[in-house]
C-alpha cells in the first residue's frame, strides 16, 4: 500500500491525544472516523477539536471554511466495525497493555488485512501489542506529541516485525499531515519519553529536596536551556498521572535510574493530575 491509498483514516481514543490526531489527519484531506467506548467521549472529542480548529483560525493557519471541511470530515462513532474499511488506524486509548492488545485483537478482526495499524503508545512495546494481530509486518508506532495540532514531530517506533513498507508508509503519512519524523527502536520510552522522563522527575525531586521554588525551577530550564515549558509545567501540561504511568513502565524495565519521584506519586494518589483537573504543581482555571 502507498501513500495514495490512503483515503479514511481510523482513530481509536477521542481523548486528548485521539481527538488531535484525527482533526489533523482531516485537515490534511483524510476522511476520519473517531471512535471511543462513550458516546460522551467522543462529543467531548469533538469539543475539543472545535476548541482547537478555533484557534487555528484565530491564528490564521486556517481559514473558517477550511476548519468547517475538516470538522466535516471527521464521523463520530462508538462502534468499533465502522472503522472496517479504513486503510489506516491509529490506537490512542490508554496506557494499559491489556486495553490496548484487545483493541488490537478487535482491528485485526475489523479490518482489512492490508490495514496499517498504529498504536500511539508513548512507552509500551509495539512488538508485544503487535503480537495479538495476524499481520505484525502491517503495525508500527507513530507517537504523536501532544498538543498534537501544534508540535511538528512524531516518532515513529519500528517493531521487531514492522514491515519495511509499513515504516515508509508511516513517515509518508505523518508527513502528510504537516510533520517531521526521527524514527526509534522498540525499546522502553523510544527516544522521547527515555529521555524526558528521567527530566521531569529530576525537576519534581529538585523542587521536593528544596533546591529551589516551583517557578525557579521552571523559569531555571526555560531561560537556561530555551525550552518552552519547564518540567514541572511540562508535567502539569502533559498529565501527572499520564507521567507517573510511562515512569512506572520505565522503571520496571530500565532500573532505579528512572525511579518516579515520591512527590508525583503523592500527587497522582491526591487526584491532583495537573491541567486537566484544575490543579497540579501550579493551579489552573
Ligand atoms: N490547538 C491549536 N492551537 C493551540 C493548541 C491546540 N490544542 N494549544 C496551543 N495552541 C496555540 C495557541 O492558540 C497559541 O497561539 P498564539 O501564539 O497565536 O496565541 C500558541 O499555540 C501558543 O499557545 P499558548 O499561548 O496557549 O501557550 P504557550 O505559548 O505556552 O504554548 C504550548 C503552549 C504550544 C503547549 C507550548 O508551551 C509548548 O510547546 N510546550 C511544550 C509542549 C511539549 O513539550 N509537548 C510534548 C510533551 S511530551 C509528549 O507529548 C509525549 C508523551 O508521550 C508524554
Amino acid at each position: 500500500m502507498q501513500l495514495d491509498d490512503i483515503d479514511r483514516v481510523g482513530v481509536v481514543g477521542a481523548g486528548t491525544m485521539g481527538n488531535g490526531i484525527a482533526q489533523v489527519a482531516a485537515a490534511s484531506g483524510y476522511d476520519v472516523v473517531m471512535r471511543d467506548v462513550e458516546q460522551q467521549f467522543v462529543s467531548a472529542g469533538f469539543d475539543d477539536i472545535d476548541e482547537s480548529l478555533g484557534r487555528l483560525v484565530a491564528r490564521d493557519e486556517l481559514t473558517r471554511s477550511e476548519a468547517d471541511r475538516a470538522r466535516d470530515r471527521i464521523e463520530g462513532t462508538t462502534d468499533l466495525a465502522d472503522l472496517s474499511d479504513c486503510d489506516l488506524v491509529v490506537e490512542a486509548v490508554t496506557e494499559d497493555m491489556d486495553v490496548k492488545q484487545s483493541v488490537f485483537e478487535d482491528l485485526s478482526v475489523t479490518c482489512r488485512t492490508e490495514t496499517v495499524l498504529a498504536t500511539n503508545t508513548s512507552t509500551l512495546s509495539i512488538t508485544t501489542i503487535a503480537s495479538v494481530v495476524d499481520r505484525p509486518e502491517r503495525v508500527l508506532g507513530l507517537h504523536f506529541m501532544n498538543p498534537v495540532p501544534v508540535m511538528k514531530g512524531v516518532e515513529v517506533v519500528v517493531g521487531e516485525k514492522t514491515g519495511t513498507d509499513t515504516l515508509t508508509l508511516g513517515h509518508a503519512f505523518a508527513k502528510d499531515l504537516g510533520k517531521e519524523t526521527w524514527e526509534a527502536d522498540d525499546k522502553p520510552g523510544f527516544v522521547v519519553n527515555r529521555v524526558l522522563m528521567p527530566w521531569i522527575n529530576e525537576g519534581i525531586r529538585a523542587y521536593d529536596e528544596g533546591v529551589a521554588g516551583m517557578a525557579d525551577i521552571d523559569r531555571g530550564l526555560t531561560l537556561g536551556t530555551n525550552v518552552p515549558m519547564g518540567p514541572l509545567e511540562l508535567a502539569d501540561h502533559i498529565g501527572l498521572d499520564v507521567v507517573l504511568d510511562a515512569s512506572e513502565t520505565l522503571h520496571e524495565e530500565l532500573g532505579d535510574r528512572y525511579k518516579p519521584a515520591y512527590l508525583l506519586k503523592r500527587k497522582v494518589a491526591a487526584g491532583d493530575l495537573g491541567k486537566k483537573t484544575g490543579t497540579g504543581f501550579y493551579e489552573y482555571e
